[in-house]
């Protein structure tokens, strides 16, 4: 094997320069372009946020203004592609939807093979919620909604979601505020197993959103992004069962159960997630403003208490993850378990694109592992007739 280093899963091998991100997974650090994410996740929006990964700085209120009309100049989408989202079976889970959708853009859409084509992405700035949307509106038998461009990204998703068809729609602020914060928490998160997945479509030259639509089949599975969905629908499995959390940590510490405690956990995160920390107080927050009371709440509190004293757990430095808590305030948000995932893939494009960006613009070689060969070693061909 020579001088081939053999780390599965990546776990320690850095495989670019980024200044997007920093993440201190030790001390419980994550910093967007150097600003502390308890910050931004407090002050600013969440074109703010997208603005600072994709182009560097934190934007002037002009150009913010100028960034946010740009998207809204957008958000129609070409109406052969809604046709292609109606194609798709009523029970299709939605992140197959906006996968497809998202890659199907290059059909529509020219690309810029240079890596730095401001159309593209725009059009997926603007056209990513509209797109999410549809599926939604599709499963409750709804017509779809024409986004709004008198109102903030946050609120236009909301309307597009919410609108029943020919009625007048305000998104309460409450709602609007919480989904800013969730999508800014999920903007970008260095390395992870979606982002390498854009990095390493986009490092063939791939078109942008070849790469992006790459990046959602990464995020959907249950181990990265379709955590906060499993979350919930185990949280639910548990209160139909009576509620036995001690019966769940049991199973989760026994390898042969084939349970794992979804949220909990992270490659990088060893003493805390500081998202985990400020999605927990926003769903205290959030359920206390909209008067809901969730009994699934009790039951993440003692799993996670349990959690945290049990030695399984401690040893293996297994904490509450940002998708612990973010499920029960979607929940109360109105937006359905089955959309989780597709609400992390909005969150996480921004950083998806400066990462495809900064990619294409460092001028990065294409990735390509390498491997440890165990196969068999030279055999002789045996004729058909000899098997
Ligand atoms: N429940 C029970 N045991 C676990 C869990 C869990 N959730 N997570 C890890 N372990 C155990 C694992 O069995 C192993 O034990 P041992 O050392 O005895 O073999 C040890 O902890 C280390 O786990 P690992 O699988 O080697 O760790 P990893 O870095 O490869 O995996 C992870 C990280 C997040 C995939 C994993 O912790 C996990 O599957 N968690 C549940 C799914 C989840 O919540 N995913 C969302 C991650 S945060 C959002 C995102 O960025 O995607």
């Amino acid at each position: 094997t020579g001088y081939i280093t053999f780390d599965p899963g990546f776990k320690n091998t850095g495989v670019t320069k980024s200044s997007i991100t920093y993440l201190d997974g030790e001390e419980g650090i994550l910093r967007y372009r150097g600003y502390s994410i308890e910050e931004l996740a407090d002050k600013a929006s969440f074109l703010e946020v997208a603005y600072l990964l994709i182009h560097e700085e934190l934007p002037t209120q002009a150009q913010l203004d100028a960034f946010s009309a740009d998207i809204q100049s957008y958000t129609q989408v070409n109406q052969d592609l809604l046709k292609i989202s109606e194609g798709f079976p009523v029970s299709s889970h939605p992140m197959c939807t906006i996968a497809a959708l998202v890659g199907a853009m290059s059909a529509f859409y020219s690309t810029d093979e240079a890596g730095d084509d401001e159309k593209s992405v725009l059009r997926l700035l603007a056209q990513l919620p509209v797109m999410a949307t549809w599926s939604y509106k599709k499963s409750i038998g709804e017509g779809i909604i024409q986004p709004d461009t008198t109102v903030d990204y946050c609120s236009t998703f909301l309307q597009m979601m919410f609108a029943k068809p020919g009625e007048k729609y305000t998104a309460d602020a409450v709602v609007s505020k919480a989904l800013n914060k969730l999508l800014i928490l999920h903007a970008d998160h260095e390395q992870n197993c979606s982002t390498s997945t854009v990095r390493l479509v986009g490092s063939s030259h791939a078109n942008l959103f070849a790469s992006i639509s790459a990046g959602i089949n990464a995020l959907w599975g249950p181990l990265h992004g379709g955590a906060n969905q499993e979350v919930i629908e185990m949280l639910e499995a548990i209160k139909a069962d009576g509620g036995d959390t001690d019966k769940y940590i049991a199973m989760a510490k026994d390898k042969n159960s084939g349970f794992r405690l979804m949220g909990f956990g992270h490659r990088v995160y060893k003493n805390f997630d500081p998202r985990a920390k400020i999605i927990k107080k926003a769903a205290d927050d959030v359920l206390k403003a909209l008067g809901v009371n969730d009994p699934v709440l009790a039951i993440a509190a003692r799993l996670e208490a349990a959690a945290l004293s049990d030695e399984y757990f401690v040893a293996r430095k297994l904490y509450p993850n940002v998708d612990f808590y973010s499920g029960i305030i979607y929940r109360a948000l109105g937006i359905p378990t089955n959309m989780f995932t597709v609400m992390f893939a909005i969150g996480r494009l921004p950083g998806w694109i400066a990462q495809w960006k900064e990619m294409r613009v460092n001028k990065e070689p294409i990735g390509r592992p390498r491997q440890i060969y165990t196969g068999a070693t030279s055999r002789a061909f045996v004729e058909i007739a000899q098997r």
